[in-house]
C-alpha cells in the first residue's frame, strides 16, 4: 500500500511546476511550513514564486539567494521565502535571528535548502522534493503535520481511496 502522506507527480515542464503551486496557494492561505528540497535548477524559486504570486504578492518576487530571506504581507498575513544554500553553519540562522519568523504559526513560511541549517529547524507541513526526470521534473510531497496532510487531501482527491464495490 502506498504511504498516504507522500505523493509523487510528474512536471513536464515549467509550467506544471507552477499549476502545482498554484494549486497548493490557497490552502495555505492560513498559515504553513513547506520546504523546498532539491538542487540547484530543480524548480524551488519557480515554485515559490508561482505560489507567492497566487497569494496576491505583486511586484518583483526576488529570489532570497544573496539576503536570504524575503518578506512579503498580504492582508495581515506574512509571507517569508527563506533560502538557506549560503549556509555553512546550522546555528546561522539562530544567529541570524529568524527564530520568531522560522516558528511564525500564522505565517507561510517557504524554505529552501532547508537541510542546511540542521536539524533544530521547526518541521515543515509539507516538504517538496523536486529531482530532475527527463527533460522535467518529478516532484514528492511529504506531508509531516495534519495540516500538511489536509493539503495532500485537498490536492489528491481520489487518491487512496479503496476501489468501490
Ligand atoms: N517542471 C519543470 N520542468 C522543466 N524545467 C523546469 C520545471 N520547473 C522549473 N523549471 C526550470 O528550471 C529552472 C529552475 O530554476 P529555479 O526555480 O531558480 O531553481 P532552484 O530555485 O531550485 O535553484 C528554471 O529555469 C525553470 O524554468
Ligand atoms: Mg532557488
Amino acid at each position: 500500500m502506498t504511504d498516504p502522506c507522500t505523493h509523487r507527480l510528474e512536471l513536464p515542464d515549467e509550467a506544471a511546476t507552477q499549476e502545482l503551486a498554484r494549486r497548493l496557494a490557497p490552502l495555505v492561505r492560513h498559515g504553513g511550513r513547506i520546504h523546498l528540497t532539491g538542487d540547484l535548477g530543480a524548480g524551488k524559486t519557480t515554485f515559490a514564486r508561482a505560489l507567492l504570486r497566487e497569494c496576491g504578492i505583486r511586484g518583483r518576487i526576488k529570489s532570497p539567494t544573496f539576503a536570504l530571506v524575503e518578506v512579503y504581507e498580504v492582508s495581515n498575513l506574512y509571507f517569508y521565502h527563506f533560502d538557506f544554500y549560503r549556509f555553512n553553519d546550522p546555528r546561522e540562522w539562530l544567529d541570524a535571528g529568524f527564530r520568531d519568523a522560522l516558528a511564525a504559526k500564522d505565517a507561510v513560511v517557504l524554505i529552501e535548502w532547508a537541510e542546511k541549517a540542521g536539524a533544530e529547524l521547526p518541521p515543515p507541513d509539507l516538504e517538496i522534493i523536486l529531482e530532475p526526470a527527463g527533460d522535467g521534473r518529478v516532484a514528492t510531497l511529504t506531508a509531516s503535520s495534519e495540516h500538511g496532510q489536509s493539503w495532500l487531501n485537498a490536492l489528491f482527491p481520489n487518491a487512496h481511496k479503496p476501489p468501490s464495490a
